[in-house]
């Protein structure tokens, strides 16, 4: 048998600009998804019959990848994270069972990190009508602080390029790593969940037609950009109260790119006496806020009581690993 794990992210700064060119900042958190594969008479998986259309992203890497055709496979997936909640579950999924075949098929080559987050992606590709930025599939890879940006970015390392041909033409990312602060000085990540899934691909399209509309909105793109790159230059030097005033500032900017809901927002309020700051993450609508405190079992019943599930994480968990 062989087992993989690959964490989930959350992005703390610059989701949604960073589909327009501007950098994102994403961090890996502790819970993620584990997959164990073992040779089995017949192919299953949870302990059910595997139909690969109920699982696209785990048979494009099986055939369109690893070129697998040996015996069948148990696949057996455990995962910690909400899904369809801006935590980039299917990244995991995707980056955990690129690990494990990989273990499977070539068990004296070491893994190319690299390599597995370009797989994650084009799965995430395959599975979303070839529209994924590489930022879930990047950070879970390599964990820690992942910057994903069509420019360079001060203070951070040059990790890989990566494009994909998109039905709107061909994209290309660059993504860095920021080095984090050795104490991160008792601060926790607070992830709540609002119990509403949301589909990136509709908050996306919502903020294509917003721009189109009121083209003045461009300016919430600059302003997340600014506050993106001031974030991170705080996070780099462990200044989190900075960090935190960064964070509650992006998420106005996104409420007024409509990607908040009530949910969310009331999920913001009610941690942030608690918290030093505090936004929705990823697409909205719906999903997770992410919150960092020193002070992380009072954010949750913070969440509990405002009606969300709370998740707590360290900064800087470490990325994919073959168990
Ligand atoms: C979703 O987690 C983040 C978005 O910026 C979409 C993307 O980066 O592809 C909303």
């Amino acid at each position: 048998m062989v087992e993989a794990f690959a964490p989930g992210k959350c992005i703390l700064f610059g989701e949604h600009a960073v589909v327009y060119g501007h950098p994102a900042v994403a961090l890996a958190i502790d819970q993620g998804v584990r997959v164990s594969l073992k040779k089995s008479e017949e192919w299953r998986i949870g302990g059910e019959k595997f139909d690969p259309f109920k699982h696209p992203h785990i048979s494009h890497i099986l055939h369109k990848i690893f070129y697998y055709n040996g015996e069948p496979l148990d696949i057996k997936i455990e995962s910690q994270l909400f899904p369809a909640a801006g935590l980039g579950s299917s990244a995991a999924l995707s980056n955990a069972i690129g690990a494990a075949l990989h273990k499977m098929m070539k068990p004296n080559e070491k893994l190319d990190i690299v390599k597995l987050a370009k797989i994650g992606h084009s799965a995430e590709a395959a599975a979303q009508e070839g529209r994924a930025s590489p930022t879930d599939t990047a950070t879970s890879a390599l964990g820690g602080c992942v910057v994903v940006s069509g420019e360079p970015v001060k203070g951070t390392e040059h990790i890989f390029n990566t494009e994909l041909v998109t039905p709107e033409g061909k994209r290309s990312w660059s993504i860095y790593k920021s080095i984090l602060p050795e104490k991160t000085d008792g601060i926790w990540l607070i992830l709540g969940f609002t119990g509403e899934s949301s589909p990136t691909g509709k908050m996306v399209a919502g903020v294509a037609n917003l721009l189109s509309q009121v083209p003045s909105k461009k300016d919430e793109m600059e302003a997340i950009n600014e506050i993106t790159l001031k974030g991170l230059d705080a996070l780099s030097k462990g200044n989190f109260e900075a960090v935190g005033l960064a964070m509650d500032e992006c998420h106005e900017h996104l409420q007024n790119l409509n990607v908040s809901s009530d949910s969310l927002d009331r999920l913001v309020e009610a941690v942030r006496p608690y918290s030093l700051g505090a936004k929705m993450t990823g697409a909205g609508g719906g999903g997770c806020i992410v919150a960092i405190s020193r002070n992380p079992q009072r954010v949750s019943e913070q969440i509990e009581i405002a009606g969300g599930i709370p998740m707590i994480s360290k900064i800087g968990t470490k990325g994919v690993k073959i168990i």
